[in-house]
């Protein structure tokens, strides 16, 4: 089956969030974007040294301002909105999304400030703000996938990425309490937990289930086989369950099979969704999904890196290649690249006044800032590559400078959007008035 193109019938319309709950959302993620360049252009020198060791510092700072202010923020925005929609539900609190939208934003800032000042009295108030967003986060998750009607992928998908999310949140606050109270833990294994936990349980889970709705929706194409999308869900939540047990009893060999099998669960999807887009009915694919793409070879890429890495088979600098590939290749560029429909579609939905239809999409597309916006992303990730690989800080710093230019781009596509949205919402009021007026 093909989701309607609009995807937004009357009943979704019913389900759709006031423009101003989304788009804070978006807009903050956008932010946040520019705000992660500028960090790691200002911690180029400390990237290699966190990704051996971790702890406090300017990269771990870079490193939250994306995975809380860029990926968990828009992830937030885009299910709260998308899942109502996918699984015909209303969201159950219009003021929960609103209050965990004001603990997210200042709690990830005020994380990031922390952890870049090595200041674990920020640090910890900070994560308090951003697990009780979580919270909130989860009970509007749980609540809309327990009353789902239909996407029974999509809905496994929801509660095998909550599951995580509890986890994850779990082991980021025990490191918090490890830094601001001297909490006892094996910090290198709790850290190691949280990032399989976080980066392929929470975000990784979250992405492939959304990738069964949204791809096929953008590219007019079949839904996926269900059958593979159910074989892969389980083989990456058996890899990360794995990969827990082996970072808890010290088994490199099992962590490298389980890295193994989420390398599968990953190939298996990807082949999935391009058969998928071979059978779609609008040819061109848009440029979206080169970043689409690009970011599915980086996943790929990362999990190849992790089955070698415990196995001592991995190059030089190999933890800080593998941060990159997860947090900047996979996770962010695919943010990136479904965003960039994401808003220009949901702007038209909300700029069609009553009994009009929407207007077309690509007039809501800036398609300038969004080619610049992908030729830097994509220089800069190749360049943080080179520079990780061969320890050259200014090549780094170059990358970041190339990555914050392009964030800056991709701000301006966001904010066009919202100028033809004020525009068309004008428009319809000036209308309104000249007939009330007649
Ligand atoms: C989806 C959201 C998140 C993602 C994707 C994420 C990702 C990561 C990654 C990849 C690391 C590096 C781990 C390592 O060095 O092996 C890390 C470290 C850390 N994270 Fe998160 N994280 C998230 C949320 C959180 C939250 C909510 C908290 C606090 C409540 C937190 C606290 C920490 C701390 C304190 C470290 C430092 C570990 C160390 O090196 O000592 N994170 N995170």
């Amino acid at each position: 089956m093909i989701p309607a193109p609009g995807g937004f019938g009357a009943g979704a319309r019913s389900r759709l969030l006031p423009a101003s709950v989304t788009l804070r959302y978006f807009g903050a993620a956008v932010a946040f974007h520019v705000l992660a360049w500028v960090a790691l252009l200002a911690s180029a020198g400390d990237l290699p040294r966190f990704a051996a060791y971790g702890g406090l510092g300017p990269a771990l700072a870079a490193l939250h301002l994306t995975t809380l202010g860029v990926l968990t923020m828009a992830a937030f925005g885009a299910t709260l909105q998308l899942l109502p929609v996918a699984t015909r539900q209303p969201v159950r609190s219009l003021g929960t999304v609103k209050l965990a939208w004001w603990l997210l934003t200042p709690g990830a800032a005020l994380f990031a400030l922390g952890a870049a000042a090595y200041r674990p009295a920020l640090l910890g108030p900070g994560a308090a703000a951003v697990v009780a967003a979580l919270a909130l986060y989860a009970w509007l998750l749980a609540e809309n996938l327990r009353r789902a009607r239909g996407m029974h992928v999509v809905v496994a998908h929801g509660w095998a990425a909550l599951a995580a999310l509890v986890l994850l949140a779990g082991a980021g606050l025990a490191l918090v309490a490890h830094y601001e109270h001297g909490l006892a833990l094996e910090r290198g294994a709790v850290a190691s937990a949280h990032l399989v936990l976080a980066g392929y349980g929470f975000m990784g889970l979250l992405a492939l289930g959304l990738s069964q709705f949204l791809v096929p929706m953008f590219a007019l194409a079949p839904a996926p086989s269900a059958r593979s999308a159910y074989v892969a869900l389980a083989t990456a939540a058996g890899a990360i369950a794995l990969a827990l047990g082996a970072i808890a009893a010290h088994a490199p060999y099992v962590l490298a099979f389980a890295a193994l099998l989420g390398l599968g669960a990953a190939l298996l999807h990807v082949v999935s969704i391009e058969r998928a887009l071979r059978r779609r009915l609008r040819p061109p694919l848009g440029p979206a999904f080169q970043l689409a793409r690009s970011a599915w070879a980086c996943l790929l890429a990362s999990l190849a890196l992790a089955v070698l890495m415990p196995l001592g088979w991995a190059p030089p600098r190999a933890a800080a290649l593998f941060g990159v590939l997860l947090v900047v290749g996979w996770l962010l560029g695919f943010l990136l690249a479904m965003l960039q429909r994401i808003v220009p579609f949901l702007a038209t939905v909300h700029a069609s006044g009553e009994g009009r239809g929407a207007p077309l999409v690509s007039s809501f597309t800036p398609q300038r800032p969004l080619a610049l916006h992908r030729m830097l992303h994509l220089a800069a990730l190749a360049l943080l590559l080179a520079g990780v690989a061969a320890d050259a800080e200014w090549l780094i710093r170059t990358a970041a400078a190339l990555g914050l230019a392009g964030a800056l781009a991709y701000a301006t596509f966001f904010a066009r959007v919202l100028v033809r949205l004020h525009k068309a919402w004008h428009k319809e009021k000036t209308q309104h008035g000249l007939q009330s007026a007649n």
